[in-house]
């Protein structure tokens, strides 16, 4: 590995024996799982992969695109749907639930983010916190947030390609090429589409695929708003009351289900290594980004179920194009939001297959994972084959896969990682007291330990099916830890 730009000091970053932090004394079973990859170490190897570095070429703005572009999708477009008639108009409080619950940790990711600016997010948090085997399960989690996550979506990309095809030109892909086998389809072409066309911008470079993301979101976030806009004039005062017609149980039912819809937020700490000033700009890109998502994911809630009384979402496909179909009698509108909804899913395809290379990218740089993932391509600073292998896992997953209850599984893993990053901030204020923060959770510890038992909170309302899935994947990392990451980390290699 490349370590050119990581300057010995005393003690040396670098070393995981002499820096504070580092690994307790005393070998061990234990000892070993329990290795800590120092901050300093880090941050000192931040940037550079195998053959070359990772080009620095990212500002707020577009970090703050790409947090957006991670979350704003099929939460909006389709979950919300889902989420109505358990909530009834009180969806709205629903996505308040949620969004409070991602906010808790959002504010524990803008601490760290400031603190440790790499590209492993939570993953490389918890390789400095708790040690390596939690480090390893975290980064499993995160490839179902990111890697089974773009599967998911790709897939529902090629539904809403669908719908567009056939308000503009009367035709729609054949089902056995639009779904994958045991979903009425032989293999889904278009989700396969979409991913491919994600690889070509990502393997350009982070810049190029950061402009191309920043026009999509505008897109998406114009559409939403011309949602709000058209759809405003056909709210009925009636169509709130019974505001709880299911209860606060429901509501928080609903809360849990959209949770769904503020997942990515965090997609802005894998870019640590290619920001250009990260300690500032990646803890204001989280918190902005979630904020500008919470309040159109509101906004769009409210003019929803005040437009469309919340019986009839339980039969609705598209529900926000219905909407508009029924509002204003005209189907142009909606034909204009299923373009927007393509745009919006095809972004978040985009950003979560570049957040899920660079926590590969970081795994493999600490040995986890092979070395092939941190390989840098000395022209375009991206990891190309990285970014390759991992585009084309994607792809297969969502061309031949039924995902089902897998891609249920993405809510639970994510909040499994976002728990870990809330104990990461109070272990890392008592163990590094003196590191440079450039953002600070207020009332810390009380904070971080209101976000970590909100997670657990939300987790526990997920359902046992989707527990029996994230117990088959946890099991498969646990086998892989095991027989590969532990005896091949850099630590472990560095012992012997
Ligand atoms: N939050 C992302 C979406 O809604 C995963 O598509």
């Amino acid at each position: 590995m490349a370590r050119s730009g990581a300057a010995p000091s005393t003690p040396d970053p670098t070393r995981a024996d002499q820096a504070p932090g580092g690994p307790p004394a005393g070998g061990g079973f234990g000892g070993r799982l329990m290795r800590r990859k120092p901050v300093d170490r880090l941050v000192a190897e931040g940037g550079h992969g195998d053959g070359g570095e990772l080009k620095r070429s990212l500002g707020m703005w577009q970090l703050t695109m790409i947090s957006i572009g991670a979350t704003l999708g099929t939460g909006i477009f389709v979950v919300l749907g889902e989420a109505v008639p358990e909530a009834g108009p009180a969806v709205v409080i629903s996505f308040v639930i949620a969004g409070l619950t991602a906010l808790f940790s959002a504010l524990s990711y803008a601490e760290l983010a400031g603190s440790i600016p790499v590209s492993g997010s939570s993953y490389s948090y918890t390789y400095a916190t708790m040690g390596e085997f939690i480090a390893w399960l975290c980064g499993w989690c995160l490839i179902l947030e990111y890697g089974v996550s773009v599967a998911a979506v790709a897939v529902g990309w090629g539904q809403y390609l669908n719908e567009l095809l056939q308000g503009t030109i009367g035709h729609t892909i054949p089902d056995a090429l639009a779904n994958p086998p045991g979903e009425g389809g032989v293999v889904n072409v278009c989700a396969l589409a979409v991913v491919l066309l994600a690889m070509a911008f990502l393997l350009r470079g982070a810049r190029e695929s950061a402009r191309v993301n920043t026009v999509m979101v505008v897109v998406k976030i114009a559409s939403l708003v011309l949602f709000c806009a058209v759809a405003f004039t056909g709210i009925r005062a009636g169509n709130f009351r019974p505001l709880m017609p299911l209860g606060m149980a429901g509501v928080s039912a609903a809360g849990a289900t959209l949770f769904f819809s503020y997942i990515g937020f965090d997609a802005a700490s894998t870019a640590g290594e290619e920001a250009k000033n990260p300690k500032r700009d990646m803890p204001r890109a989280i918190i902005l980004s979630l904020l500008i998502v919470t309040v159109l994911y509101c906004l769009v809630a409210l003019v929803a179920v005040g437009a469309m009384p919340w019986q009839q979402f339980g039969d609705a496909d598209a529900a926000l194009a219905l909407i508009l179909r029924q509002v204003t009698g005209q189907s142009v509108w909606a034909v204009l939001l299923a373009a927007g909804a393509v745009i919006a899913i095809a972004s978040v395809v985009l950003t979560v297959l570049y957040g899920q290379t660079r926590i590969l990218f970081s795994m493999s740089r600490d040995g986890l994972v092979p070395k092939i993932f941190s390989k840098v391509d000395p022209k375009s600073g991206t990891p190309r084959a990285n970014t390759v292998i991992v585009s084309l896992f994607c792809g297969v997953l969502a061309t031949l896969v039924p995902l089902g209850e897998l891609a249920n599984a993405t809510s639970i893993g994510t909040l499994f990682a976002f728990a870990l990053v809330n104990v990461a901030v109070i272990i890392l204020r008592r163990t590094r007291p003196d590191l440079p923060r450039t953002f600070r959770v207020a009332f810390s510890p009380v904070t971080p330990a209101i976000g970590f038992l909100l997670c657990g909170w939300m987790m526990t309302s997920l359902g046992a099916e989707t527990w029996k899935w994230f117990g088959i994947w946890m099991a498969g990392g646990l086998v892989l830890y095991f027989t590969y990451g532990m005896r091949r980390s850099q630590l472990a290699r560095e012992e012997v």
